[in-house]
Order: structure tokens, then C-alpha cells, then sequence
């Protein structure tokens, strides 16, 4: 099973703090089933901003430290990319990473925006048009989500997909995110679920959160596909079908 939105690399964003946060993380992922991690690191412009060969070269080392701790836990690369103008030029100029370097990039809005940003759509487009396919990150956390659900359907009908965090069902982004989330699996509105981990709270919640989501679900085909199928197809670079809501069709 593979968590494609983590903040597992320390010393880099607001994650995890040292090695030993990292190690702490990655043994409670392997518990639950995890044997692949992608670091999300935020790359936010002016502000996160992430030395490339850094970056990768921290990978490197914490892969070898998970070896030397008998972890069996890969970790790929990844950015979460903080809304921003030409993602396609920063991808190009190997400023951020894409998932595992496939066609996927996971994309954070703002989160108390109370409508969606005007350029969203044209820079989403732009990602495409260059043969990328925007994640977006945890939009039951977005106000604008829970202002106008129905921005959520235009979304996934413009080939966005839509990743949420497994904690929200839990109320862990308070009642708001819950309600979305909720709304969400029940009109097959998540095409992948992710632990958004910054330390290891998720994990002991996690058992607890699962079940719910299995519940409202309802569906163990659309569970199998959005907790291994999809997340699998990301690393290996395969395109995902998309399906579209049930309230659209
Ligand atoms: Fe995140």
C-alpha cells in the first residue's frame, strides 16, 4: 500500500521535526500496511522553496536509514505544490518534484478561500496541455468546497483528481472537512485517499478512521481503487479512469 501525500522527510517543511520523528512515522506506516511513502514536502514559492539536489539527496539518505533500521518502507519523491503561476515551468526546471517523477502532481489550494481562485482552472489546463495530470489536495479542507460543493464537480469534469485525507473523517479539520469528506465518498468524488501525515497522530487514529470511511463507501470496489489501485497506477506513471460523481449522472 502506498501513502502518496506525507510529510515524512525532516528537517525540509512543517513535518516531521528529526530522524527519529521520520523513523517513528514510517514504523506505524509499515504497521498499518505501508510499504511506500511519497514525501510531499509543501514547496511553497517565496516562502518553502526546496533545494532540488538537496531534496533528493535527503531522500536518498532517509531510504538508507529506513534499510538500516529493517524498515520496509520506500520513500519516493514528491512536492505538495502550493498554488502558484507556470507549476509546468517549476516542473520543468526541476524546482518541484512530481509524484515518483510520473504524470502526476499533487496541488494544495488555499485553504480559506471562500470561492476558487479565478486562474485555477487555466493553470490546471496548462499542467495538462504539458501531459501532467493535477491531484488536487484534500478539498474537503477548502472553504470554497464548503461554500459551493457543486466547484468540486467542474473540477473532477475537467480531468482534476481529487485526493483526501483519511484524518478528516475523523474531524481532525474540524466539522466542516468532515461533512465534505462525507459528501464526497458518498458521490464518488475521491479518486485517492492519503494520510497527510506531518507526525504520527494519523496513525493512531487510523484504524478508527478507515472503518468510517469503508462505511460511507459502501462500495469495495471504489475502496480497493482509491486506497491501493489508484495510488499504485501513480507510481507506476499508468493513466487512472477517471469516474465521475454520482449527483452528475
Ligand atoms: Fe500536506
Amino acid at each position: 500500500m502506498l501513502d502518496i501525500h506525507c510529510h515524512i522527510l525532516p528537517y525540509t517543511d512543517d513535518g516531521a521535526t528529526d530522524i527519529n520523528a521520520s523513523l517513528d512515522m514510517a514504523k506505524k506506516a509499515e504497521k498499518l500496511g505501508y510499504d511506500g511513502i511519497f514525501t510531499t514536502s509543501h514547496y511553497i514559492i517565496h516562502d518553502n522553496e526546496i533545494e532540488n539536489k538537496t531534496f533528493i539527496n535527503n531522500i536518498k539518505k532517509l531510504n538508507e536509514m529506513f534499510e538500516i533500521e529493517n524498515i520496509n518502507v520506500k520513500v519516493y519523491e514528491g512536492n505538495e505544490i502550493f498554488f502558484t503561476n507556470d507549476i509546468v515551468k517549476l516542473i520543468k526546471e526541476k524546482k518541484v518534484s512530481t509524484l515518483a517523477n510520473s504524470r502526476y502532481v499533487l496541488v494544495e489550494l488555499p485553504l480559506f478561500n471562500s470561492i476558487i481562485p479565478m486562474n485555477v482552472y487555466d493553470e490546471f489546463n496548462k499542467l495538462q496541455d504539458a501531459g501532467f495530470t493535477p491531484i488536487l489536495a484534500h478539498p474537503e479542507r477548502y472553504d470554497f468546497v464548503t461554500k459551493n460543493f457543486k466547484s468540486l464537480i467542474n473540477l473532477i469534469e475537467s480531468g482534476i483528481l481529487l485526493q483526501s485525507n483519511i484524518g478528516s473523517i475523523t474531524g481532525k479539520y474540524g466539522k466542516d472537512a468532515k461533512k465534505n469528506i462525507e459528501k464526497m465518498l458518498k458521490n464518488n468524488m475521491v479518486h485517492f485517499l492519503a494520510t497527510d501525515s506531518h507526525n504520527n497522530t494519523v496513525y493512531d487514529v487510523y484504524d478508527k478512521a478507515i472503518k468510517k470511511i469503508k462505511k460511507v463507501i459502501n462500495d469495495d470496489d471504489i475502496y480497493e481503487k482509491i486506497i491501493y489501485e489508484n495510488p499504485q497506477k501513480v507510481l507506476s506513471n499508468e493513466e487512472i479512469n477517471i469516474w465521475y460523481p454520482k449527483s452528475s449522472k
